[in-house]
């Protein structure tokens, strides 16, 4: 239950915050008495005689003239005023002056003031028209007509039965004037149906005694109604609506209108009746519209042509944490304390000039020193006559978007330098771990030297040992040569039995066999010296960033493994199943790189698990259409699916410090994924092995320049 009222209430809100929004666009609202007021105004001295003035004023077709002495307002004269004088004792009028009859003093209002407020004047008065000064002068004068006539066309209207008066005076037109001005004096009102029988023949109006008797100086207990009354009378069906009766005064110029049906009289609408009716509508909107403003949410505020507040409403207030409106109104858009930037005040106000503009983030400082920040809405306010009067707004507080999204700046920034720094760090601990695998590789390759090294040198000294005895046995016989011509047969004959013997003795022919055994295995023995170091430069081939070559897998593989053999355990089988596979263009240090990486994880988790031989690690090479593909299974302890997860994240191992970086695995997802828009990725099944996969599109040359664009400075890996 609570939670509905919550529920209704914050509907309700919601529907007066878009309600008041609606509103600020209707200029009615805001109409001042200087908006709807007629500018001519016509004006009588008080020494002159009423006649004159009543002619001036028929002359004119005005119902009232001001009075006016050596410009100032001394009285207003009107209709009234002259029928009050007929309807007295003196029937001699024609000296009477206009300061014995005007009403006097005049109430007059200034032109600021809002039309409900100068309706409000009229109404308790009961006058109908009110002079307008400013600063002593006569600026205008607004009467009835002109209040209903903006008033009007503010609402949609009901049928003028709501609004007439149906209790109709009527006179027959035979009937003196006299009668008909007593008839109007008794019963307060200002015309009469002039019947014939009882069909309605004319009007008889205040206007009408005015123009018909005073100004042509008449008696008017001579003058028959017929001869003075207005004919034929303007009649309208019960069916008009109040709008519509109230341009036909307007075009008619008549200040009644008589509403028949079926030629039945039925009521007179008066200038009066709609003026009421009108105000009344008019009040009730009013109240309407100021509770929708004092209760919205919105902040709204309303200004003058010269940029001061005219209106605020208490959200504006509290926006600006001030206490009364005494505070805000009557001071420029927007006061100092609250806005202290005059450069942008005057380019506020220049906007605030061109109608419908939004103004994005005023930094504005509230009366208790709190920053907030709002967009402002504006658009103008119009009058009557469709002049622009003004401007109204709304301010948008957007405080708390605008510090989460600073804070956000700041956070970004922040979490920015982090990860430059993390990044920096990262770069060194490559580096490190590009060290690792130096020291780790030139282990290897030492390795693989020292056995064809150590049988060359073995060779060596056989040799050695066999070059020794040869060169025995040649003295030998350059010592029988010496003494050839000296020695006798028999002598000679020892001799060379001798050096038969010790030929025999030092087996020669064994020898010389050897000899060319051990210059074929020395030569292989360098062969494979040879065959290392060319694959040792194969493998930590520098890449130039921007160039690919052609690269060969399979080959790069047998490469990465003469690396990687002093790390595998002797025993473990490497079971090669290449298939024939298409050349790939890419940094080929870097792919060697990553068969490195995962060939010595597999041979490290085997080793984990001290078995006693039959350890496999199977590498198995095809391709697709536009990729080769590697796959590099062990038969080790295999990693748990929680484990899995994580072995490309960098800095994530499971080895002891100082063997393991954690880096290998992602390094290479760096490598393959990134540099080389391959694919990597781990299977695994605990107690049977691990499998990676490396997928790598074929490429071609040319491709390498935008990575180069994309990819900047970061071509840094383990073995470049
Ligand atoms: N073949 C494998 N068998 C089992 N675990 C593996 C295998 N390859 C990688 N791992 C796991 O992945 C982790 C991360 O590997 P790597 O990024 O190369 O870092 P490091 O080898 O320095 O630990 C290893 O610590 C290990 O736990
Ligand atoms: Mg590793």
């Amino acid at each position: 239950m609570e939670n509905k009222n919550q529920l209704s209430d914050s509907v309700n809100t919601a529907i007066i915050d878009i309600q008041s929004e609606r509103l600020i666009t209707s200029a009615q609202i805001w109409l001042e008495v200087k908006d709807v007021m007629s500018k001519d105004v016509i004006t009588v001295g008080s020494e002159e005689t009423v006649v004159s003035a009543a002619k001036t004023m028929s002359e004119n077709n005005v119902s009232c003239a001001v009075v006016m002495d050596g410009g100032s307002l001394t009285g207003i004269l009107t209709e009234k005023d002259l029928l009050t004088m007929i309807a007295g004792k003196d029937k001699n009028f024609a000296e009477i002056k206009v300061a014995q009859i005007m009403s006097s003093p005049a109430d007059s209002i200034g032109p600021d003031l809002s039309v409900l407020d100068a309706s409000g004047i009229m109404d308790t008065k009961h006058i109908r028209r009110l002079p307008i000064l400013e600063g002593g002068q006569l600026v205008g004068i607004v009467t009835q007509t002109d209040l209903a006539r903006a008033l009007t066309s503010y609402g949609i209207w009901k049928d003028v039965t709501e609004i007439m008066s149906s209790d109709i005076a009527a006179i027959q037109t035979k009937a003196t004037v006299a009668e008909a001005v007593e008839i109007m004096k008794s019963r307060n009102i200002s015309c009469i149906v002039a019947l014939e029988g009882n069909e309605v023949q004319g009007i008889i109006t205040e206007r009408d005694v005015l123009k018909g008797i005073v100004a042509l100086k008449k008696d008017p207990a001579h003058i028959k109604v017929e001869t003075v009354m207005s004919s034929p009378v303007i009649t309208i069906p019960t069916s008009y609506s109040v709008f519509s009766a109230r341009k036909i005064m307007d075009k008619r110029r008549v200040r009644r209108l008589v509403a028949m049906d079926d030629e039945q009289l039925c009521g007179i609408v008066t200038q009066t009746d709609i003026f009421r009716a009108v105000k009344q509508k008019l009040l009730e909107e009013e109240e309407k519209n100021s509770r929708l403003l004092e209760r919205s949410k919105s902040n709204i505020y309303t200004l003058d042509l010269d940029g001061r507040i005219t209106y605020v409403n208490p959200a504006f207030m509290g926006l600006l944490d001030v206490s009364g409106p005494e505070e805000l109104i009557g001071r420029p858009f927007l006061p100092e304390r609250f806005f202290d930037n005059p450069e942008k005040k005057a380019q506020l106000l220049r906007e605030l000039k061109k109608g419908r503009v939004e103004v994005k983030e005023l930094a504005l400082k509230t009366s208790r020193g709190r920053k907030i920040y709002v967009t402002l809405f504006s658009t103008f306010t119009k009058n009557i006559h469709d002049e622009i009067n003004g401007t109204q707004g709304i301010l948008y507080n957007v405080t708390d978007h605008k510090l989460a999204e600073e804070s956000t700046t700041r956070a970004y920034r922040k979490l920015k330098k982090t990860y430059d720094e993390l990044e920096e760090t990262q770069l060194q601990l490559i580096q490190n771990e590009k060290l690792a695998s130096i020291g780790q590789l030139a282990a290897g390759v030492a390795h693989e030297m020292n056995t064809p090294v150590g049988f060359v040198a073995s060779n060596f000294q056989a040799l050695e040992g066999y070059v020794k005895k040869i060169r025995d046995l040649l003295a030998m016989y350059d010592k029988i040569f010496g003494q050839i011509e000296t020695l006798g047969k028999t002598e000679l004959r020892n001799k060379t039995k001798e050096i038969g013997q010790f030929r025999d003795d030092m087996k020669i022919d064994f020898i010389l066999e050897d000899i060319q055994g051990l210059f074929d295995d020395s030569r292989e023995g360098l062969d494979r010296v040879t065959n290392i170091v060319q694959n040792l430069r194969d493998f930590s081939r520098i890449d130039q960033p921007g160039s690919r070559d052609e690269y060969n897998i399979n080959k790069g593989i047998e490469t990465t493994l003469i690396v990687a053999k002093n790390e595998i355990k002797y025993d473990t089988d490497v079971k090669i199943d290449f298939s024939e596979v298409p050349l790939i263009f890419c940094h080929s240090g870097q792919i060697n790189q990553v068969f490195l990486n995962i060939l010595l994880n597999a041979a490290q988790a085997i080793k984990t698990q001290e078995r006693n031989g039959n350890e496999t690690i199977t590498i198995r090479t095809y391709s697709s259409e536009d990729k080769v593909i590697c796959e590099i299974a062990d038969d080790g302890p295999g990693i748990p699916p929680e484990t899995l997860s994580k072995i490309f994240d960098p800095f994530f191992t499971t080895k002891p410090a100082g063997k393991g970086t954690g880096l290998g695995l992602s390094v290479s997802y760096d490598i393959v994924v990134n540099k080389h828009n391959g694919e990597l990725f781990a299977e695994s099944t605990v107690g049977e092995g691990t499998k990676f996969t490396i997928k790598l599109p074929i490429g071609t040359k040319e491709n390498d320049e935008q990575e180069i664009m994309s990819d900047g400075k970061k071509n840094v890996t383990i073995c470049e």
